[in-house]
């Protein structure tokens, strides 16, 4: 069984490990989780970050000595234990306050409380060295469509990302902003539901560069799309600025299993993809110890994470390197996608004039032709169950 080392860059939410399991319909069945504890058991096991929410760490409304007491004692785990910060993010959502959304709040005092709350936040991301600042707005949305204006929304939305980067940038602070899209819960409908409408929405702020997305595994799967499309097209567009993994079982509630535990082989594609594509960030899990588990159970699943994180990437390092499965891909004419269509210096004159791409060309026999994806899908399988 591989061991996890700080140099996996594995990192976990303090609201995942020290989550009580209260639901919509129970109680919590689990006492609270210290933030000293929780840093030290995550160390214990290999873990390399710890990120939270600002009312993770510091409950909604503490007064300042309470605040810098909290913050004192991370940081002091920090140092004995080697972990670090490396993303921060805000919650704007559990709070009554916010029960309409936080920047998109029909509430104009409502939005500038949220406004103010995250900048707080932005302030101690940059004294505790994080580089990334996620925004899961899950109550940006709305239960009904006469409620919410959604073009004056996306308006709000827009003013509040180009605040932040401006006090990011007059500030001097190292830190990059990452949506976090989910497609519903808790609200009916949440603003930016995918990975591709927060890539349209940032292109029009003023500071797109300064801002990426944080996809989750279980989110896209919700709205039934391919978790690893969605990745390499936020790849494509120099957007993957971190990353939530978990695992989802299809179309339903977000489930925050484990990572590996619902799509396996989508999980395989995935590792296959983050391992490959020159992704250096944070392999960051957002899971939900289920509810059934006692505080041994919390940390066998935190561990069980990055277990399945690295044998993933073990069989995915041996699925690249058969040469059998080099064949396959071939045959499959998986490398030649990368061949640009048209010949260097090519234009339409030019592609017209070629009488090999039309005139002389026989749709029928390339038609015909095979592209043994299933085969080379099955040595895929094989490799992921270590099957021969
Ligand atoms: C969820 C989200 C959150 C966010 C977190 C960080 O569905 O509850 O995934 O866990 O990731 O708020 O911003
Ligand atoms: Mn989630
Ligand atoms: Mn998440």
């Amino acid at each position: 069984m591989p061991t996890p080392t700080p140099a996996d860059r594995f990192s976990f939410g303090l609201w995942t490990v020290g989550w009580q399991a209260r639901d919509p319909f129970g109680d919590a069945t689990r006492p609270e989780l210290d933030v000293v504890e929780a840093v030290e058991r995550l160390a214990e096991r290999g873990a390399w970050g710890l990120t939270f929410h600002d009312d993770d760490l510091i409950p909604f409304g503490a007064d300042a000595g309470t605040r810098d007491k909290q913050i004192a004692r991370l940081r002091d785990a920090l140092t004995a234990t080697g972990m670090t910060v490396p993303m921060i993010t805000t919650n704007l959502f559990t709070h009554p306050v916010f029960k309409d959304g936080g920047f998109t709040s029909n509430d104009r005092s409502v939005r500038r409380f949220a406004l103010r709350k995250v900048l707080r936040n932005v302030e101690l991301a940059a004294e505790l060295g994080a580089r990334t600042f996620v925004l899961w707005g899950g109550r940006e949305g709305s239960e009904y469509d006469s409620a919410k204006d959604v073009r004056a929304a996306l308006d709000r939305y827009r003013e509040a990302m180009d605040l932040l980067c401006q006090f990011v940038l007059d500030r001097g602070i190292d830190l990059r902003f990452a949506i976090e899209p989910k497609p519903n819960e808790p609200r009916g409908d949440i603003l930016l539901p995918t990975v591709g409408h927060a890539l349209a929405f940032i292109s029009g702020l003023a500071h797109p560069e300064m801002v990426g997305v944080n996809p989750e595994v279980g989110h896209e799967q919700m709205a039934g799309l391919n978790f690893v499309h969605g990745i390499a097209q936020a790849l494509w567009h120099g957007k993957l600025f971190h990353i939530d993994l978990n695992g989802q079982r299809g179309i339903k509630f977000d489930q925050d299993l484990v990572f590996g535990h619902g799509d396996l082989v989508n999980a395989f594609s995935l590792v296959d993809l983050l391992e490959n594509c020159g992704y250096d960030g944070p392999r960051h899990f957002d899971y939900k110890p289920s509810r059934t588990e006692d505080i041994t159970g919390v940390w066998d699943s935190a561990a069980a994470n990055m277990q399945m994180y690295l044998q993933l990437k073990e069989r995915a390092a041996a699925f690249r390197a058969d040469p059998e499965v080099a064949e396959a891909l071939a045959t499959a004419g998986v490398p030649d996608l990368s061949t640009p269509t048209l010949a260097p210096g090519e234009g339409y004159a030019e592609l017209l004039a070629d009488r090999s791409a039309f005139e002389d060309f026989d749709p029928d026999a390339a038609g015909r032709r095979g592209y043994g994806f299933v085969r080379l899908h099955q040595l895929a399988l094989d490799h992921l169950m270590r099957a021969w």
